[in-house]
């Protein structure tokens, strides 16, 4: 598609009429009940050439006393019966997105036709249309708020209803998919070149998860029988060309099934699971009851194609959504302030599913890796919220990590507080007490609370913005021999909230022998004051003590180390994921020096000299890890004033630099230690595939002799995607001679795959030697498409992995204008992308003036709520 064709096409795809957009705020204080509840909807939704119809039928009965109330967001209404009588437009009104009846009586049959066009909606929210020209498809997204672009409805959460769908359209779409079970299929009778499809739901749900699909697919197809004795019928749904990749996805689905039933007693309560794989989607993927559907990024994997971080995280994602069933669909939200309970929950869940899947060390660390750098950022800045907001003026906004990881780890902190066995009796509590209903944070929390009500105390959690900061230090008494922690949490009060109280936070503990490195004491703190101190007694000598074991909570630890016990417990702590924080910990010290202690590096380097070799042969995955640096952005997050990427960067790249040096014998020996093998998917081959490309970058940075060829011949010779990839991104970024033809190899090889292709354009976008010119023919190749978040996110989120090139004007002007492009035809994106630049304010000057004025600028070209209310917040307007 050439450039001109692409502006072409967003232009076309402009939604004709402005949307009724009340930029008001939803308090969630003035949460009120339906007056009337939804008992049967049947839908008929009739797609043609450039529209479609949509005939709905909603039995509704009264609840108390107040109007019938239904959201409606860009469509035509054409027809509107009450209890067989039209309606005229005297009889109700409509402004802001809603309809409203007054005086309805107490049983209501409401007929409705509406016409919407999903071939013009590039929100990517409603009905859409994904892909273009023969590859095209129809599509639903309703989570948050979709559903009301398909028709008039009571689209929120607390109404559940009983849906039976008919689909109808031409046959060149075969595939006709909705929730539930397929109750009729067959031709149009007077129209042969058309059929359809009436499915029909047995369970209650909100409108937010129906989903329906109008495709012409492939399907892969297996079973599952359930614990209940439920035999199930699997279908994974792709274009024909993805088919073969549809595998790693099944297996998931089939492992997350099993997990759910061994781990939470949960078992699948229908007879069909779908899953949908569309090329064009906002988020990652959708947990629409009996039909999933995903982001083919999030769901398609093969050796050849697929990194081992994305095929692990295709796993993960399946098993997200697959467990949403039980935490969000069987029970799901009273209103959408309440999201953390679906997703902190299902997240938590997710990653202790993936903790079964490699190793628990591992997982930990990459769960809080991205907390640190993204969550930890969040909650410092501008857009600071607590996990459960109190208001919104688009709740998309609030699909944010704060939500999503760390709700997650709210619930992985009342789980270790309570124990597996007190845990389990209060989920099944849970599931047991509040199955079809929509509930609260406070009923999740009062159910969990049956064996121990100090759960409860949890409930600040949800509510108190911020990263809690814990400090400390520890007095060593050798005549009584006494050892005694006082620690102390500081949270800072982000305006517009309450002044911050202390919150319970587990603090995880274990006291090293200096002498022997052996384990003294083990015990769970609970810190719930603001300071207090904790004695451990009959210790015989003063200890290393090892904090926050497995993050137990999720808060910044400040403790009073040296750097030789931090050195000391990389040697001997018997807990994984803290041999990778105190590296973590020391790392931070010698790079933000105003932090707290500077560190020396070469306590640092010698620890990690001496540790790797030993660990490289006994879990490859967990040495490549204690390797991290910090990357620029998550840096950054830690720097409230003056922050400077070029410093940041120089400092940050010096150090890299210097460990690749000071282990540079290491690398040939570790090198020839991991030969290329032929492709498995096990923890440890990937964890040898892991170290294989951290050790190639390490090699290529510290010079090491034939490392170019190295990469040249992994590159040649890979059996899989993470060894071509991995090669191919250390010759782009240490500009190896031919990296270029490398990248020309790279594009033929790969050209008809569109995952691919994303892999190519992020390569270049984050390369460390970026620019905002390169950004600019990324944006201009003929493979660049506006209209496919992936795509975009490829290039433009890609691209802030490079603050120095971020940060500048051309930078921001590329940036921005990504921005407002998408403000109009995607807001829901065009705001996620606006949400990155929060930190501005930190910038040293003059690029904090540059920024706030390029925002200043944008504010006053932007139209879309979504746009608005993070500008808003990010400019403290
Ligand atoms: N519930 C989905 C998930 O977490 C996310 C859907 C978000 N969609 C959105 N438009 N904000 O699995
Ligand atoms: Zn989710």
């Amino acid at each position: 598609m050439s450039t001109a064709e692409n502006d072409a096409q967003i232009i076309n795809a402009e939604m004709p009429d402005v949307p009724l957009h009340a930029p008001n705020k939803i308090n969630l204080k003035d949460y009120q009940k339906p007056s009337f509840d939804v008992e049967t909807v049947s839908l008929d939704i009739k797609l043609f050439e450039d529209h479609a119809q949509v005939d709905s039928i909603l039995k509704m009965v009264r609840q108390s006393a107040g109007d019938i109330v239904l959201f409606g967001e860009d469509l035509e209404l054409l027809a509107l019966t009450m209890n067989g009588e039209a309606l005229t437009a005297e009889r109700y009104e409509q402004s802001a997105g809603k309809l409203t009846i007054s005086d309805a009586p107490d049983e209501v049959t409401l007929a409705i036709q509406v016409r919407i066009c999903p071939q013009t909606n590039t929100a990517l929210e409603g009905f859409y249309m994904a892909g273009s020209g023969d590859d095209r498809m129809f599509v639903t997204q309703c989570e948050p708020e979709g559903f009301r672009k398909i028709t008039f409805y009571p689209d929120r959460p607390d109404v559940l209803a009983i849906f039976t769908t008919r689909l109808e359209a031409d046959k060149r779409y075969p595939t006709l998919l909705a929730n539930g079970n397929l109750v009729e299929a067959g031709d149009m009778i007077d129209a042969p070149n058309r059929h359809y499809a009436i499915w029909h739901d047995p369970t209650n749900k909100p409108s937010y998860l129906f989903a329906c699909v109008v495709a012409d697919l492939d399907v892969l197809t297996d079973s599952y029988t359930t614990s209940e004795g439920r035999e199930v019928l699997l279908e994974v749904y792709a274009k024909s060309a993805d088919i073969d990749k549809c595998d790693v996805g099944m297996q998931a689905l089939k492992d997350s099934m099993q997990w759910d039933e061994v781990n939470y007693g949960r078992a699948y309560d229908l007879d069909r699971y779908m899953i949908v794989a569309v090329s064009q989607f906002n988020m990652g993927a959708m947990e629409n009851k009996g039909l999933n559907i995903f982001n083919t990024a999030c769901v398609l994997s093969s050796p050849e194609t697929t990194t081992d971080t994305r095929s692990f995280s295709v796993k993960a994602i399946i098993a997200h959504e697959y467990f949403h069933n039980w935490t969000g669909n069987r029970i799901t939200c009273r209103d959408w302030f309440q999201l953390c309970l679906k997703e902190g929950f299902t997240v938590y869940r997710d990653q202790s599913f993936s903790a079964d899947q490699q190793s628990s060390a591992v997982q930990r660390i990459d769960d809080v890796a991205t907390l640190r750098a993204h969550q930890f950022a969040e909650d410092a800045g501008p857009l600071a919220h607590p996990v459960r907001p109190e208001s919104f003026v688009e709740i998309n906004n609030f699909y944010t990590t704060t939500v999503y990881e760390k709700g997650a780890e709210i619930v992985r902190m009342i789980a270790n507080t309570l124990g597996a066995d007190h845990f389990r009796k209060g989920t099944d509590e849970y599931f047991r007490r509040y199955d079809g209903q929509a509930v609260t944070v406070e009923d999740f929390l009062s159910a969990l609370s049956i064996t121990n009500s100090k759960v409860e105390d949890f409930i600040d959690w949800y509510r108190q913005p911020g990263t809690p900061v814990v400090s400390g230090h520890q007095d060593y008494d050798s005549a009584t021999q006494t050892l005694t922690i006082t620690l102390s949490q500081q949270t800072r009060h982000v305006s517009g909230f309450d002044a911050p109280k202390p919150l319970p936070i587990p603090v995880a503990t274990a006291l090293f022998d200096k002498e022997s490195g052996k384990i003294m004491a083990e015990r769970m703190l609970l810190l719930d004051q603001a300071t207090q101190t904790f004695t451990f007694e009959g210790i015989s000598a003063a200890p290393v003590v090892s904090l926050l074991r497995d993050f137990s909570a999720p808060v910044q630890l400040n403790y009073d180390y040296q750097d030789e016990d931090l050195a000391f417990l990389l040697k001997h702590e018997t807990n994984g994921f803290n041999r990778w924080q105190v590296t973590q910990m020391l790392v931070n010290r010698i790079l933000l020096p105003n932090q707290g202690t500077k560190s020396d590096p070469d306590v640092y380097l010698a620890a990690l000299a001496q540790t790797l070799p030993v660990l490289a042969s006994e879990d490859a995955m967990l040495a490549a890890r204690l390797l991290d640096i910090p990357s620029a952005q998550e840096l950054a997050a830690a720097i409230l004033k003056d922050y400077d990427p070029e410093l940041v960067k120089a400092q940050r790249e010096g150090l890299y630099q210097q460990l690749a040096e000071a282990l540079k014998d290491q690398w040939e020996v570790l090198y020839k230690q991991l030969p290329l093998q032929s492709y498995e998917d096990s923890a440890e081959a990937r964890g040898t595939r892991a170290l294989r490309n951290v050790v190639l970058d390490m090699a290529l940075t510290a010079n090491v002799e034939g490392a170019g060829e190295w990469a040249q011949q992994q590159y040649d010779n890979a059996s899989c995607m993470t060894e071509r990839f991995g090669a191919l991104k250390a010759m782009v970024n240490h500009q190896v001679v031919n990296a270029d033809e490398y990248l020309a190899e790279f594009y033929e090889r790969f050209q008809a795959d569109d995952l691919v292709i994303d892999l190519w354009f992020s390569v270049q976008a984050s390369a460390d030697n970026v620019n905002a010119d390169v950004i600019k023919s990324l944006l201009e190749h003929v493979d660049f498409d506006w209209n496919t978040p992936n795509r975009v996110r490829s290039v433009i989120s890609a691209f802030t992995s490079q603050p120095t090139a971020l940060w500048t004007q051309e930078g921001l002007d590329i940036y921005t204008d990504v921005i407002k492009k998408l403000d109009d035809s995607n807001p829901m994106i065009a705001s996620r992308l606006l949400q990155v630049l929060a930190r501005w304010n930190t910038l040293a000057e003059p690029r904090r003036q540059m920024a706030h004025v390029q925002l200043l600028d944008v504010q006053q070209q932007v139209s879309s709520k979504h746009v608005h209310e993070s500008l808003n917040s990010v400019l403290g307007t």
